[in-house]
């Protein structure tokens, strides 16, 4: 088993390039979307979950981790995985190594995308995303065929109710204070490739792909 963590802050763009890993046959594990998804179930750590996201808070590490653990319990050696948005804590960190460890498994590269503020903000105010299928658009960057509508199934777009401008900043400066760290956790490893992500979507998208050359 082999694993790429996707390092990067909120909006970012770790969700829009993980694309270009799903085609190289990597399984896109992002526990955002996993959250989203026992929200959507009403599930009980769902429930528990909702409240935090809507804050932009951190859900707990015992959560998260018990998630990716299950997600990852019945799969094959054989199997690559995307990493995006975990870990996000050095908890989180060190568990991960455990779990790959467990699986005769190890990281292959820690892709840090680097994003200023300002584009961060820019990017995720402009963010509409489908509740039905999870396609996410962007108003300018990236829009839909058609105004308001999802290209797949037609739904409404929305905004995330985490993409409020306070929430924004609020998931910023918890990025800086319990993410970023996870950078000097990982160098010594020589892992780390780094990416300018304030590029536009194909030029972050080809940066990735020489990585992976
Ligand atoms: P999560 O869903 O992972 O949110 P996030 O890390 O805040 O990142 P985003 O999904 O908002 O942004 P992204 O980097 O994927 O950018 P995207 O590609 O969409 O997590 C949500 C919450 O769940 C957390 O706040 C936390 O509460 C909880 N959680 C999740 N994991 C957890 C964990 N491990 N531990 C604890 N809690 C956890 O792009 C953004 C926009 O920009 C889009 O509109 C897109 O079209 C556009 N765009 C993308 N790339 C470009 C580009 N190159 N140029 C122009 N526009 C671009
Ligand atoms: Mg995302």
């Amino acid at each position: 088993m082999t694993g790429i963590v996707l390092l990067g802050p909120p909006g970012a763009g770790k969700g829009t390039v993980s694309k270009v890993f799903a085609e190289k046959g990597f399984v896109h594990v992002s526990t955002g979307e996993l959250l989203r998804d026992q929200i959507r179930q009403k599930t009980p750590a769902g429930i528990e979950a909702k409240l935090r996201l809507d804050q932009g808070k951190f859900v707990s590490d015992k959560i998260v981790v018990e998630m990716v653990r299950d997600l990852l319990k019945n799969t094959d050696s054989t199997q690559k995985f995307l990493f995006d948005g975990f870990p996000r804590t050095l908890i989180q960190a060190k568990e991960l190594d455990a779990i790959l460890q467990s699986f005769g498994g190890k990281l292959a590269a820690i892709i840090q995308l680097d994003c200023p503020d300002e584009v961060i903000i820019e990017r995720l105010s402009g963010r509409r995303v489908c509740n039905k299928c999870g396609s996410v658009y962007h108003l300018s960057h990236n829009p839909p065929s058609s105004e308001g509508k999802c290209d797949f199934d037609g739904s409404i777009l929305q905004l995330r109710p985490d993409d409020t401008s306070e929430t924004i900043k609020k998931r910023l400066a918890i990025y800086a204070e319990q993410t970023a760290p996870l950078i000097d956790y990982y160098r010594s490893s020589g892992l780390i490739r780094r990416i300018d992500a304030s590029l536009t979507i194909e030029e972050v998208r080809c940066a990735v792909l020489e990585r992976l050359a």
